[in-house]
């Protein structure tokens, strides 16, 4: 397994161009499913996360070809309607292709996804919204086996915003007979993306990115070609790295509008920012302010970028407090950052943070995608050798980041382990 070795201090200055969205790209090409014919998608990130949700359409007999950051996907014949637990078990949001499978085979058999390093994950809000569709569901064996003749629409309530369920839901609903409404929809900018490309596709859906999404049923939907939006988290961690070493980061191709949480509490730490039309400018240096945040639904402050503030924080001036109120056990990455020399103590869904003047570098281990970025960026701010093991998680959602930092002037290199 590989290692990532950073040697800490380099303030980081350049320019950085982000890569296409994982939590974008994942549902668009699940949506292929909806229709058989050729789709191109463009700016696709290369990860193990994309790798596996390639891996399970192929063995439903579409064809998948990829060139770089470009995809070719033919689902003219697709024959298979099974996502299988050892698929399900490596990348939940394998659970992406349930909606769309009942919607064009009228039946699917997906495993249940289990739960993660950061939470049980339940897909009870999917399951509920498939049936008031008219799906019969049942779950045996560790599997979701669902079936309907035609799917019919409905009113949705989401008793919590769930972000795949939308999803799942709105690809469902898309070849329904008659007007499904969700409510309590997910309002992140991914779930607009994927309506975008579905009413490309033929799709009658109104109101994504909103609370309220309507989707009329049509008989048809065509192939299309489409490019993936720029990955926010990917940016936000590099907006973060900037003021976190006192360097100064243009990062390129990110939409500043995806990001206005961050943007304010980032500003609010003294960091200066600078919204261009090539990009975000992040000046750091200087004192770090201590700032409170709350991880909550889009628009608020993401949960996906907890991790990587929670760094920035640990070497900020005075106290801060950090709430995750979306996932029950999304701090797996303090215990790691405690070795470094955080000063950070947990209460619940709270975590209590005291600046401290220097982190220092220590072998530390990956736990899951997003606290192996926040390992990355305290390596990089830490006085001394910081040497990160299982990076295979960073492969899931970042393409090529040590290479990328390195290009920002770190002094950081990926390694072989010793078997
Ligand atoms: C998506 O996960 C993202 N993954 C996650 O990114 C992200 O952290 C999360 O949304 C929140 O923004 C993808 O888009 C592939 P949810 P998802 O359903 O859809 C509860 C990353 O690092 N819930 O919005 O699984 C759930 O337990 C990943 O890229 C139910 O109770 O998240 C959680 O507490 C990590 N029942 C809350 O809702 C359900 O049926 C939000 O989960 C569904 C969800």
């Amino acid at each position: 397994m590989d290692e990532i070795i950073i040697e800490g201090g380099t303030p980081l200055s350049g320019e950085v161009s982000v890569s296409g969205a994982k939590n974008a790209a994942l549902p668009m090409i699940a949506a292929s499913i909806l229709t058989g014919g050729k789709f191109t998608f463009r700016n696709v990130p290369v990860l193990r996360d994309i790798d596996s949700i390639e891996r399970l359409l192929s063995d439903m007999g579409v064809a998948v070809e990829t060139l770089g950051n470009t995809v070719h996907i033919d689902t003219a014949d697709l024959n298979r309607f099974e996502a299988p637990y050892e698929q399900v078990r490596q990348m939940r949001a394998s659970i992406l292709v349930l909606g769309p499978l009942l919607a064009r085979m009228k039946k699917a058999r997906v495993s249940l996804p289990g739960g993660c390093a950061i939470g049980a994950r339940p897909i009870d809000l999917h399951l509920n919204g498939l049936s008031l569709l008219g799906a019969d569901i049942k779950l045996s064996h560790g599997y979701v086996e669902a079936s309907a003749k035609k799917l019919k629409g409905a009113e949705i309530y989401l008793d919590l915003p769930t972000v795949t369920g939308t999803e799942n839901l709105m690809m469902a609903a898309v070849l329904a007979d008659g007007v499904t409404i969700l409510r309590n929809a997910a309002r992140e900018p991914e779930i607009a993306a994927l309506a975008g490309m579905l009413n490309k596709m033929g799709a009658d859906i109104k109101g994504a990115g909103s609370p309220i999404i309507t989707i009329c049923g049509v008989k048809k939907l065509k192939p299309v070609s489409t490019v993936v939006i720029p990955d926010r988290i990917e940016a936000g961690t590099f907006m973060v790295a900037a003021a976190l070493t006192g360097g100064d980061i243009l990062v390129k191709n990110c939409n500043p509008d995806h990001l206005q949480a961050l943007i304010h509490k980032l500003e609010k730490t003294g960091a200066k920012i600078q919204v261009r039309d090539d990009g975000v400018r992040v000046k750091g240096g200087g004192r770090i302010n201590s700032v409170d945040i709350r991880t909550l639904p889009y628009p608020g402050f993401p949960t996906d970028m907890q991790a990587q503030f929670m760094v920035l924080m640990s070497v900020a001036n005075g106290f801060s407090v950090i709430s995750e109120n979306i996932f029950e056990n999304r701090f797996i990455h303090v215990s790691e950052l405690q070795r470094m020399g955080a000063d950070i103590t947990i209460s619940g869904n709270h975590a209590m943070i005291k600046g401290v003047p220097k982190l220092s570098g220590a072998p530390v281990m990956a736990t899951d995608l997003r606290a192996s970025a926040s390992l990355v960026l305290a390596g990089l701010v830490a006085k001394g050798t910081t040497r990160i093991s299982r990076v295979y998680h960073l492969d899931r959602g970042y393409e090529a980041l040590e290479k990328k930092f390195a290009r920002l002037g770190a002094t950081i290199k990926r390694v072989r382990a010793k078997a």
